[in-house]
């Protein structure tokens, strides 16, 4: 999905995956001291915002630029700030080592970059810092074919797996890494059960 399609997406009324950040994210978050956080592929922001609301100094980024643009009304809505660059990930450069904390909240790329940008991501990362990763797993076809309304990728390249997780993030200390079926209700575009990988690691 290009630049083109996640800005059609978000120039529809309302919030594609709601206003409300994800449960996973609110009950990680909330076993961790504030600092500062990137959020990579924040979309319209739910997360970023949330996390400024508790008090995190947030960098959020995304491919859309009317993605940045709703999640600035958001964050204005719930009197925080946010940093926000709109660009290709792997095009957007942040200072080494820099973050307290990763979030990636769905934030899927395809088979062939996925790694890359993970080992990008990991980069930006203090050492000791959280990265907090919540995925569509490719047992997640299942789910989608009988339930579109869930909504995520539909090609396995793009949907993960433990051993994928597992792999990227070899040299963290896993605190949680599972796979689980979950009921999503975030928006219009992510609505019934969905099975997803959840991580926490920290970087050694
Ligand atoms: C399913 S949406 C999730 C948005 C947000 N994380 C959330 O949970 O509400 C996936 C997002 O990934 C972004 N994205 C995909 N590839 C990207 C890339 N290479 N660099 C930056 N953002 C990207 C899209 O623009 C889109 O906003």
């Amino acid at each position: 999905m290009d630049e083109a399609y996640w800005n059609q997406r978000y120039l529809e009324a309302g919030f594609a995956y709601g206003e409300e950040a994800n449960e996973f994210l609110k009950e990680t978050l909330a076993d961790i001291s504030t600092g500062s956080i990137l959020f990579p592929a924040d979309g319209e922001g739910r997360n970023g915002v949330y996390a400024a609301t508790l008090g995190w100094q947030v960098s959020s980024c995304d491919l859309s630029l009317e993605g940045k643009k709703k999640a600035l009304k958001l964050a204005a809505k719930k009197n925080v700030e946010l940093e926000y660059q709109v660009g290709d990930l792997k095009d957007l450069t942040y200072p080494e080592e820099s973050f307290d904390a990763i979030a990636l909240i769905f934030a899927h790329f395809s088979g062939d970059i996925k790694s890359d940008y993970h080992d990008l991501l990991k980069k930006y990362l203090k050492k000791g810092g959280y990265l907090i990763f919540e995925a569509f797993s490719k047992n997640h076809l299942a789910y989608n074919s009988v339930n579109p309304k869930v909504g995520g990728p539909k090609d396995l390249a793009t949907l993960t797996s433990l051993e994928e997780v597992k792999d990227d993030f070899k040299d963290f200390k896993i605190i949680k890494l599972e796979e689980m079926e979950v009921e999503l209700n975030e928006g219009n575009y992510h609505i019934g059960k969905g099975m997803v990988v959840r991580f926490i690691g920290i970087k050694k």
